[in-house]
């Protein structure tokens, strides 16, 4: 678990987030209805739940639930989690011109693709950037009123890149600003067809410390400001950018998750259960199967993977009617039209296949878009033969590592891109695909699936190993401490 001892050290914490922990909904009852709170699966709201409640932090972020107003006070705020009310939740109003223009607009139709290497998909409308800054402002000043001299105050990801200027600019040196970046740092090559760049960077560049997964990610970040600011100082050695007097460090810091709580769910999955969910599934008892998870987005290599599937069945007919293939997909940022699209391709490509090859005893791919709820997706995880994830960028890939957790038994093979974060960490005993390669991806399905067991068990032995001991909470100890310890050193050159 996290060290309490580190997080109070840094005083209180603010966090500024696009989602919100919890949401509010209204539920139909017998006399009329009454409010529900939606609370987190699992990943960084779930673990940072527990800190924020130690510290009594403050947390900001879009309320977008529909009664989330009903809950809120005056002030905007909700005490958190409802049963212990040991944090504050501030959440902020957007109109529907801010929400199309801030997070449909500028950060999924510019910084999404951008950041992923898709320059051609980035779509410079003037009204996207205005409103990005409009709601930039708007979290900037909800957390500097939010912000003592000794809050810790933590942005998340690339909805907030220019907040954290407006913020040091108008709160005490001491307040310590630190921001995550979730997705891809890209290349100057890549970056530099940004007209906002200079605005981005010194934006970020108002925090004390900016994390990304990877080492790359960082190295591509301080080239960027190399190229792009002619009065910054960068130390390479340091990972430390110098921008208009106020220092930087940036650092790679892998994101983990809660690998005790997978595995919990996981183990909670019996046989009877993967029984049970072929049945409801078409799938015959003795069909292997594959499994890919992930929301519906097109750096997922969603496409390029069922190519890979058809390439095997296409090409090694042996295979048809041992191996199905399970897509649990979810759906996301659907009002975009790259996203519309990707569903209609995503649905072509599975009706292809199963009518390609499909007989009456045999569905090659089964697909899944309904929620389904931990316990159960954890079994599937589990209960899976082989996983693939074949994202053709991709900041981490947290799924990956869901999968290595819940593997239990240590019986299942991660098939990996070499184009997520997590190979970084993964790459040693997943086997390797490149998305784009189809007939080599093909090939390695079936590796996959004709694996030797005790080569298979040392593999997802030392995976597990791996992600165990990575988990979310050694990620969240690791940026504390390093926030920690900067400010340490602050204190000390200011002194
Ligand atoms: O991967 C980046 C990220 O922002 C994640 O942090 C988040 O889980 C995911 O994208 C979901 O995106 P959205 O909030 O747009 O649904």
């Amino acid at each position: 678990e996290t060290d309490g001892g580190i997080v109070s050290s840094v005083g209180d914490l603010v966090v500024v987030s696009n989602r919100q922990p919890y949401t509010h909904s209204y539920e139909a009852t017998d006399d009329g209805r009454e409010i529900t709170v939606s609370r987190p699966a699992g990943g960084l709201t779930a673990g940072l739940d527990p800190v924020m409640q130690e510290t009594d932090g403050t947390w900001i972020a879009w309320g977008d639930g529909e009664a989330d107003a009903d809950v809120t006070d005056e002030n905007d705020e909700v005490r958190m989690p409802p049963e212990s009310e040991a944090y504050t939740l501030r959440r902020l109003w957007l109109t529907d011109e801010e929400v199309e223009g801030y997070y449909y607009g500028y950060s999924n139709r510019v910084l999404w693709p951008l950041c992923h290497g898709g320059t051609m998909k980035a779509e410079y409308v003037e009204r996207y950037w205005q409103r990005y800054q409009q709601v930039n402002r708007t979290f900037a000043d909800a957390t500097i009123e939010a912000a003592s001299e000794d809050s810790l105050v933590w942005f998340q990801d690339y909805h907030f890149t220019l907040a954290p200027r407006q913020v040091r600019e108008a709160v005490p040196d001491s307040t310590f600003l630190m921001h995550f970046w979730h997705i891809t740092w890209p290349g100057w090559d890549t970056f530099r067809s940004c007209p906002n760049q200079e605005a981005l960077l010194k934006g970020l560049l108002g925090n004390d410390l900016l994390g990304f997964h990877v080492e790359r990610y960082c190295k591509n970040f301080l080239d960027c400001v190399d190229e792009a600011l002619e009065d910054a100082f960068i130390d390479y050695d340091g990972n430390r950018v110098n921008y208009d007097g106020h220092t930087t460090t940036v650092r790679a810091f892998p994101m983990g998750i809660d690998a005790d709580s997978i595995r919990e769910h996981s183990e909670s999955a019996d046989e009877a259960f993967w029984s049970e969910f072929k049945t409801d599934h078409g799938i015959e008892p003795d069909t292997r199967v594959v499994v890919g998870v992930d929301r519906l987005d097109y750096t997922k290599g969603i496409v390029e993977r069922l190519d890979a599937f058809e390439r095997l069945l296409e090409t090694r007919p042996e295979w048809r009617e041992e191996v199905c293939y399970v897509q649990k997909a979810n759906e996301s940022r659907s009002l975009i039209p790259d996203y519309q699209d990707l569903q209609t391709e995503v649905q072509e490509s599975i009706e292809r296949i199963n009518e390609r090859f499909g007989t009456d005893d045999w569905q090659p791919v089964v697909y899944i878009n309904e929620f389904i709820a931990q316990d159960e997706l954890c079994g599937l995880y589990r209960y899976s033969d082989v996983m693939l994830v074949s994202a053709v960028r991709d900041g981490m890939n947290l799924v990956s590592k869901e999968y290595v957790a819940a593997q239990v038994d240590d019986d299942g093979v991660l098939v990996l891109s070499d184009q997520a974060g997590a190979y970084e960490e993964l790459g040693e005993w997943a086997l390797t695909i490149n998305p784009y390669d189809t007939d080599a991806f093909a090939e390695t399905i079936e590796t996959a699936l004709t694996m030797d067991p005790d080569d298979r068990g040392d593999r997802m032995a030392a995976l597990r190993e791996q992600v165990g001991s990575q988990d979310l909470f050694a990620w969240m100890d690791d940026i504390f401490a390093t926030a920690d310890e900067l400010r340490e050193k602050k204190v000390a050159n200011d002194g």
